[in-house]
């Protein structure tokens, strides 16, 4: 993305003068669109972080892991509903909107059709900006705002990434992540494959963590951390193989693999940590709503003298309101795209994103 008085090029306007007059004289408020996976969600947000709405809408699969042209369908029929909802809740009109912030990747490519659809439709028959966010940037964003952290160690983790992050020259620079999987998405397909979800929540907790509550004994599974770099295939692959054995008691097979997958992520972000020298870590994505995998991270983190940041649970999961914050901060910097070249990133990393407004 290009900033402010760069040349135009691969669609990234530069600013206009409508921008530099909206800046001057009008309060920023952006309405931000999430749809990369099972969420539909509309968030409104100003330029000092308020959030004025915070709408969703969940799809849930009747059978198995999310179906992508499944997803697509309800965000494609819900989204409309959610937008509408959102701009009543706020208690205005697509007039004060100063610019729609889309999430275009990462992520599922139907789901981010659907979301694109609505967002550049809005976009032009409003004629209002639209601003391209990356969805690893407005988790940590999010983060950012709501806990205070400054410059942390980023621990991104959900069911479609686990990332370990830190802002450096201009960008956040990726120093570990999974080479297959990702941690939610292990997670997750251990308790379906097992038969403990859905739901994936129970009482709080994921499937896996309220049962490993009653496990006992450790039974040996795959701990496969490379550097910084972590892999969960081969640690699934085994444990579903070990449930089939006979005498294996659930509870322990649970207990044995969230100790294995958490301390995993726990050893290669505490690698990162006394790599960077961070003195914050930040902890966003669905998956870190773990109380279990919160106390292993706080007590790692306070070895370094570091602090935790943990994301509020309300916004650690998708949601709109992170894709309008980082509008926001995108805005304020002059990134906005041309809608007919706003397109959609399924595997658009966190370090291809220029992060003009972090020091
Ligand atoms: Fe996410």
């Amino acid at each position: 993305m290009l900033q402010q008085g760069q040349q135009e090029e691969s669609g990234v306007r530069k600013p206009s003068f409508k921008w530099y007059k909206a800046m001057a004289f009008k309060k920023i408020i952006i309405l931000g669109i999430e749809s990369t996976a099972h969420t539909f969600g509309c968030g409104i947000v100003d330029e000092y972080g308020s959030i004025l709405a915070d709408t969703r809408a969940v799809y849930v699969p009747e059978k198995g892991g999310i179906h992508p042209r499944e997803a697509a369908q309800h965000h494609s029929t819900y989204g409309p509903k959610v937008v509408k909802e959102a701009l009543l809740k706020a208690n205005i009109s697509m007039r004060d909107i100063s610019a729609i912030a889309i999430a275009l990747g990462p992520g599922l490519g139907p789901c981010l059709r659907s979301g694109a659809t609505i967002a550049r439709a809005l976009a032009v028959y409003f004629s209002k900006p639209l601003i391209p966010v990356n969805h690893a940037v407005a988790h940590i964003e999010i983060g950012k705002k709501l806990t205070g952290a400054k410059d942390p160690l980023i621990v991104y983790v959900s069911g479609g990434n686990t990332i370990i992050a830190a802002f450096s020259g201009g960008r956040y620079r990726v120093f570990g992540e999974t080479l297959d999987i990702a941690l939610g998405n292990c997670l997750d397909v251990f308790a379906r494959e097992i038969g403990l979800a859905p739901p994936y929540i129970v009482e709080g907790l994921h499937a896996v963590d309220k049962c490993a509550e009653k496990g006992e004994e450790i039974i040996d599974l795959p701990y496969v951390v490379k550097g910084e770099d972590l892999s969960y295939s081969g640690l699934l692959t085994a444990a579903l193989r070990k449930a089939k054995e006979p005498g294996v008691k659930l509870e322990d097979l649970c207990l044995s693999f969230r100790e294995n997958a958490y301390n995993m992520l726990v050893e290669a972000a505490e690698r990162a940590l006394a790599h960077t020298k961070k003195k914050e870590v930040l902890l966003t994505g669905g998956v870190g709503a773990s109380p279990i995998l919160q106390e292993k991270l706080r007590l790692m983190v306070r070895e370094h003298n570091a602090e935790l940041y943990i994301t509020p649970k309300k916004y650690m999961g998708d949601n709109g309101v992170m894709v309008a914050w980082t509008g926001v901060l995108l805005y304020k910097s002059g990134i906005t795209v041309n809608v007919k070249e706003s397109f959609i990133k399924q595997r658009w990393r966190l370090d291809e994103v220029d992060i003009p407004w972090q020091k």
